[in-house]
C-alpha cells in the first residue's frame, strides 16, 4: 500500500494556486443534469470524488470529458435515473443526484450514500424536504426510490431544522424542476451554496438568497447549458496554511477568497502567524512556535468550519499551550487523534470536546489516514515534526486534495509518495 514519506522540520516557502473547490464542484456537476446540452465547468479539480461523479454522469447517459482543469458535460442524452450501489458507496455527496434527477426526469433510484465515517450521516432532511415538494420516496431492497407524486412537484416553503449543506443544495436542485416558488428557511450559508446559486443562475434558473438563511427558487423554467468557473477550495487553502503554520516559513496562496476563511485566519493569527490578504490571495508567515488560542468551536458558516478542525488541531498539537476544540457538526470527527498521539501529541477527548496540549514539537511515526481531513491533518503534523513520518491510507486524501505531495514539494517540503 503506497504512503507519503515526509521529513519534517523544513520551513515552507513560495506561492501556490489553490485548486477548485471539491464541495462546490460536486453539486455543480450534478446540476448539469438540469440542462440538456453541453455545459463547460472550469477550475474543476482532479480528485477521486470528482472522478466518481463523472462516472455517475456517464452511467446516467451523459457525456463527460476532461480537458485539463475543464470538464465538458453534455446531459442531452440523459436516459437513466438509477445509480448503482458501488458508485453511491464511494462518496456521500452522491445523494445530491436525488434533487437533480427528480427535477429533470421526475424519478431517481439511489442506494444509501457512503463517504467518510464521521458518525451517522442521515439524510432525513433531504427526504422530508423532497416529500414536501411532492416527491414520493420509498425504500426497496436497500435502495431509495423516488418519483413525482400523483400531484406532481410544486414549489413549497421548507424549514430546515439544521442548516444542512447537502439538504440545502438538494432542495435548490429539485426546486428548479418544481413549478412555483420554493423558499428554504434555515438554509446553509456556506460559500459553496453561493457558488451553486451562481451556476444555477447561469443555466437560467431564478434563484436568490444564497449566503443568507432564506433562499428562494422560482422553479419550472426550461434551463440551458452554461460555462462556469468553480470557486477556489477554502478547505484545501486552510490545509496549506496550517501546514505552513506547523512547519514555519512564508507561503502565499492564490485563487481563494480570504472572506471564505475568516474564522480560520483569525485562529492562525491568534496562534502567532502573520497574515496578509488581497482580493483572491492569502499570505501567511509562520511564527517560531504556535501558541494556544481561544476555544475552537466548529459551527455552520461563517463559524469555524468542521472540515478545518483536524488540520488546525494538528498544527497546534506541535505548538505550546493548551487549546480546547469542540466539534459541534459531526458526532465522530476525532479519528485523527489516535494517529496524532502516535506522533507524540497530547490530546484528551471527552465526547465532542478535545483538549490539545502543545508538546513543543511532534516526532515522526508511521500513521494511517482515518478519513479525508484526518489524513490531511497527519500530513500537516508531519511537516512540523522531528524526523520521518509515513502517512498511509492515501485513497482518503486523494478524495479531496489534488496533488498534495507535489504542491507541498513545490513549497519546499520533503515529501514523496512511496508506491
Ligand atoms: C457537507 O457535507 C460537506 N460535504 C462536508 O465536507 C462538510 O463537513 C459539511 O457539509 C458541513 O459543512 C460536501 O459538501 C460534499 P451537512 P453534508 O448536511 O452536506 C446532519 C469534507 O471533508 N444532517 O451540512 O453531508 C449531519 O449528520 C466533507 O469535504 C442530518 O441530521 O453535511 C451533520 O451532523 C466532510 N440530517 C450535520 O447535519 C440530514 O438530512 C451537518 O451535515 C443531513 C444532515
Amino acid at each position: 500500500m503506497s504512503y507519503y514519506e515526509i521529513q519534517g522540520g523544513r520551513p515552507l516557502g513560495g506561492t501556490l494556486a489553490i485548486h477548485g473547490a471539491k464541495n462546490s464542484v460536486l453539486p455543480i456537476l450534478a446540476a448539469c443534469l438540469l440542462a440538456p446540452g453541453q455545459s463547460v465547468i472550469h477550475n474543476c479539480p482532479d480528485l477521486s470524488d470528482v472522478s466518481v461523479t463523472l462516472d455517475i454522469l456517464r452511467l446516467l447517459g451523459c457525456r463527460a470529458d476532461r480537458e485539463g482543469d475543464t470538464v465538458l458535460i453534455d446531459a442531452s442524452a440523459l436516459g437513466r435515473s438509477d445509480i448503482p450501489e458501488h458508485l453511491m458507496r464511494e462518496m456521500r455527496s452522491s445523494v445530491i443526484f436525488l434533487g437533480a434527477l427528480l427535477a429533470r426526469l421526475g424519478t431517481a433510484e439511489l442506494s444509501y450514500p457512503g463517504g467518510c465515517e464521521l458518525g451517522p450521516r442521515p439524510i432525513d432532511l433531504h427526504l422530508s424536504a423532497l416529500r414536501t415538494l411532492g416527491a414520493e420516496i420509498w425504500e426497496e431492497q436497500g435502495a431509495l426510490c423516488c418519483c413525482r407524486g400523483q400531484g406532481g412537484l410544486s414549489g413549497r416553503e421548507i424549514c430546515l431544522s439544521i442548516p444542512s449543506v447537502g439538504a440545502t443544495e438538494n432542495i435548490m436542485l429539485a426546486a428548479c424542476g418544481c413549478p412555483g416558488l420554493t423558499t428554504v428557511v434555515g438554509a446553509a450559508r456556506e460559500p459553496e451554496i453561493i457558488d451553486l446559486q451562481n451556476f444555477l443562475r447561469s443555466l437560467g434558473a431564478e434563484v436568490k438568497g444564497a449566503g443568507t438563511p432564506v433562499i428562494a427558487i422560482q422553479g419550472g423554467a426550461s434551463l440551458h447549458p452554461a460555462e462556469y468557473r468553480v470557486m477556489g477550495d477554502r478547505i484545501a487553502a486552510a490545509t496549506y496554511l496550517c501546514g505552513a503554520a506547523a512547519a514555519g516559513g512564508e507561503v502565499e496562496l492564490t485563487g481563494v477568497l480570504p472572506d471564505h476563511l475568516t474564522a480560520v485566519l483569525t485562529c492562525l493569527e491568534e496562534a502567532g502567524c502573520t497574515i496578509h490578504t488581497g482580493p483572491d490571495r492569502i499570505a501567511l508567515a509562520g511564527g517560531p512556535s504556535l501558541r494556544s488560542i481561544s476555544p475552537v468551536r466548529t459551527a455552520p458558516y461563517p463559524g469555524f468550519p468542521t472540515d478545518a478542525q483536524a488540520v488546525l488541531m494538528a498544527a497546534l498539537a506541535g505548538g505550546e499551550g493548551a487549546t480546547l476544540f469542540v466539534e459541534n457538526i459531526f458526532d465522530s470527527r476525532y479519528r485523527h487523534v489516535d494517529e496524532l498521539r502516535r506522533m507524540g501529541a497530547d490530546i484528551q477527548v471527552a465526547g465532542r470536546a478535545a483538549m490539545v496540549s502543545g508538546v513543543g514539537r511532534l516526532h515522526g511515526a508511521a500513521v494511517r489516514s482515518p478519513d479525508l481531513r484526518g489524513g490531511a491533518a497527519l500530513v500537516v503534523a508531519a511537516l512540523g515534526a522531528e524526523g520521518t513520518t509515513q502517512v498511509s491510507g492515501l485513497r482518503h486524501i486523494r478524495r479531496g486534495y489534488q496533488a498534495l505531495d507535489k504542491n507541498l514539494r513545490a513549497l519546499g517540503a520533503d515529501i514523496r509518495e512511496v508506491p
